[in-house]
């Protein structure tokens, strides 16, 4: 009989204590492709030890490029001996992450010819906007038969206008014009921090790259880059996701090693719901006593609230009091952790596709629970840390793609935590 996983929470128990946070996942994936517009090895540190990053890493061998990877410790990509620019469906359908090699590929060899990305259903994600850019760079675009395959004579520099901000096209088109003659210019260009980090990796690789975390960003192509040694900055999402957890368990965390400025829209709501938040410079303390006031959320792009955190600030919502307004609008269909928080007794009331109103009751209680997509996986675990009870979280392999060690870290504060494995 085939075997799964799930974890099993003892729901109730305050987090308390230290807790060190890993290296950014949207960083990363946007930084190891980056390596192969390299004429030279590149070392990545801080890198974390996810799913997400060791599909690329299996990705990059495929291609030719020759990777040392010791997780926890450093990257280093010689990209050389690359020799293909082909990323088949079986490659690029584990992770969302892997379009960013249409902009690399296309850097390195002006051909790319990949399969359409995978990653977590949360709406339609068209990547209209990546192959618009690329057009406007000189390529030629062939989407057919769920592969993209683009071909540049050479790149050429332009005027990229986005119709949405879009954080996977600004990466995306930013690194083939790391390497396109002349300028080009990104308008309406994504501001989050993992752009502003992929920005300084390439421009210490020798590119030339202006306004990163703005709207607009001037690219100077060159023709060729040279290895570099860099830091990836730190998790978003994963501090947010530690300071959620942290308040939802009424507990006293400090989240270390952290960007505390990138984090100001979720510490704003947790200061308006009475929790307290203090600012270390490079790591945030959350505590919480008394009980929570509920909120109105609204997703928004960077610097407003995180879509990536819309999920687990749901669960922290179920027991405030009062009822929460969530409005998600950046993707169509990321509510799917509605159900199972439902099941663990939480009221929400979904007023669209879009809205959720969560009324605060007293207590979640343990229940099975199944998860549906990464950050589903995250409100999953704060709601089991909340609950009375036993929590069984199905499908932990969601949560594996972007949270390096989640269990270690959570039994670290004190949280009774396990995996086991259980019969299909
Ligand atoms: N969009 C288009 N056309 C495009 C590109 C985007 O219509 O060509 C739309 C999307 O459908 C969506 C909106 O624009 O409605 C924003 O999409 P965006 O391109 O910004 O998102 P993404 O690149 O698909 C990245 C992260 C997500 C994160 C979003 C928003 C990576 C690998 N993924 O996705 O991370 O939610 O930006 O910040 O960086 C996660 O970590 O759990 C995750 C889903």
């Amino acid at each position: 009989m085939a075997t799964k996983q799930k974890m099993v929470i003892q729901g109730g128990r305050p987090l308390e204590g230290d807790v060190r946070v890993s290296g950014g996942k949207n960083a990363s994936v946007a930084l190891i492709p980056a390596t192969l517009l390299s004429d030279a090895p590149c070392v990545i540190e801080n890198l974390p030890d996810i799913e997400d990053v060791r599909a690329l890493v299996d990705i990059l061998r495929s291609l030719g490029a020759v990777v040392d990877y010791d997780p926890g410790v450093e990257m280093r990509v010689d990209p050389r001996p690359v020799n293909s620019f082909t990323v088949p469906y079986q490659k690029a359908q584990k992770l969302r992450a892997s379009y960013y090699l249409m902009g690399a590929l296309l850097g390195r060899c002006g051909h790319a010819d990949v399969a359409y990305p995978g990653g977590c259903h949360i709406g339609l994600r068209p990547i209209d906007q990546h192959l618009k850019g690329f057009r406007a760079l000189g390529c030629r675009v062939e989407d057919r038969a769920g592969m993209v395959n683009i071909e540049a004579g050479q790149l050429v520099g332009n005027v990229v206008n986005f119709d949405m901000a879009t954080v996977g096209g600004t990466i995306n088109v930013m690194l083939a014009a790391a390497k396109a003659e002349g300028q080009t210019m990104l308008i309406n260009a994504a501001k989050e921090p993992h752009i502003v980090d992929l920005a300084n990796f390439l421009n210490s690789m020798g590119a030339t790259i202006r306004g990163a975390g703005t709207d607009i960003i001037r690219i100077t192509g060159r023709p060729r880059l040279h290895g570099t040694v860099y830091q990836v900055i730190p998790d978003q999402i994963e501090t947010g996701t530690l300071m959620i957890a942290a308040a939802a368990t009424h507990g006293d965390v400090t989240v270390h090693d952290c960007i505390p400025t990138h984090m100001e829209s979720l510490t704003a709501k947790l200061l308006e719901m009475g929790i307290m938040v203090t600012d270390g410079g490079d790591s945030i303390r959350v505590r919480s006593t008394g009980p929570h006031r509920s909120v109105k959320v609204t997703t928004q792009a960077y610097p407003g609230f995180p879509t990536d955190l819309q999920q687990p600030m749901c669960s922290l919502l179920t027991t405030t009091q009062g009822t929460s307004r969530v409005e998600e609008t950046i993707f169509e269909s990321r509510f799917r952790h509605v159900d199972e928080l439902r099941r663990m007794g939480a009221k929400i009331d979904m007023f669209s596709d879009r809205v959720a109103m969560i009324t605060g009751v007293p207590e979640l209680y343990g229940a099975p629970v199944t998860v549906t997509d990464l950050r589903a996986g995250a409100a999953l675990l704060v709601a089991g840390l909340m609950a009375r009870g036993e929590t069984e979280i199905y499908e932990p392999g969601y949560i594996d793609r972007g949270y390096e060690h989640i269990e270690e870290k959570l039994r670290s504060l004190g949280a009774d935590i396990r995996r086991e494995t259980c019969e299909e």
